[in-house]
């Protein structure tokens, strides 16, 4: 299976799915990284791993659509079937979602339909929840709203900071992100309208 990954930062979840497809528990290759970052950590774990990476600064483009068409066309030369996103701090567009249905992943840092957007650790925190938690899920054209696929539930604490709840569910992240990908490499995820089905 060959994946491409999409991230904005320091790309751990990249790492452990790096890490997994190299020693062989997961049957995929990841052939090609892309940041809209052009100075993400993410691109030099890639380049590191001898894997085509690209920067692409969405200001040196017309507009969104012309970015997200650049990054359609450098998945698609990669020959990519699977698209990882792993901390992309973008919506995903029409183009992209078109290019590969339900061939896009996402990981939140939450337990979704919980705790959307950009901060969901800090807002499980401010919340007062008692667990919160990780899920990977296919992305549609909302904001972490699509099918979900795997999740893990963490304790929340009562010292917990944001800085010290974020590590206990990247540990999380870092676990089931991977499996997800292991899952749809293996063909044992099946989508149902709102449902991801796992087959044995
Ligand atoms: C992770 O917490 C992920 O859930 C969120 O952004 C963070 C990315 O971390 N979407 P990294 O770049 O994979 O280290």
């Amino acid at each position: 299976l060959r994946i491409g990954v999409l991230a904005s930062g320091r790309g751990s979840n990249l790492q452990s799915i790096l890490d997994r497809c190299q020693e062989g528990t997961v049957a995929a290759e990841v052939v090609v990284v892309i940041s809209d970052k052009p100075a993400a950590y993410a691109l030099e774990r890639a380049r590191q791993a001898g894997i085509t990476a690209f920067g692409l600064e969405i200001r040196s483009f017309p507009g969104k659509r012309e970015y997200e068409q650049a990054v359609v066309k450098l998945l698609q030369d990669a020959g990519v079937e699977l698209v990882c996103l792993a901390g992309y701090m973008r919506l995903v567009g029409e183009s992209l979602l078109r290019a590969f249905p339900n061939r896009i992943m996402n990981i939140h840092p939450a337990l979704l339909p919980s705790f959307t957007g950009l901060h969901g650790q800090r807002d499980a925190l401010q919340y007062g929840v008692k667990i919160s938690g990780c899920t990977v899920h296919f992305v549609d054209e909302g904001m972490d709203t699509g099918p979900i696929i795997l999740q893990a539930a963490v304790p929340v604490l009562d010292d917990d900071t944001e800085e010290s709840l974020s590590a206990r569910i990247l540990n999380q992240e870092h676990r089931i992100y991977p499996e997800a990908v292991k899952l749809f490499a293996e063909g044992r995820l099946q989508v149902v309208g709102r449902k991801v089905y796992i087959k044995k």
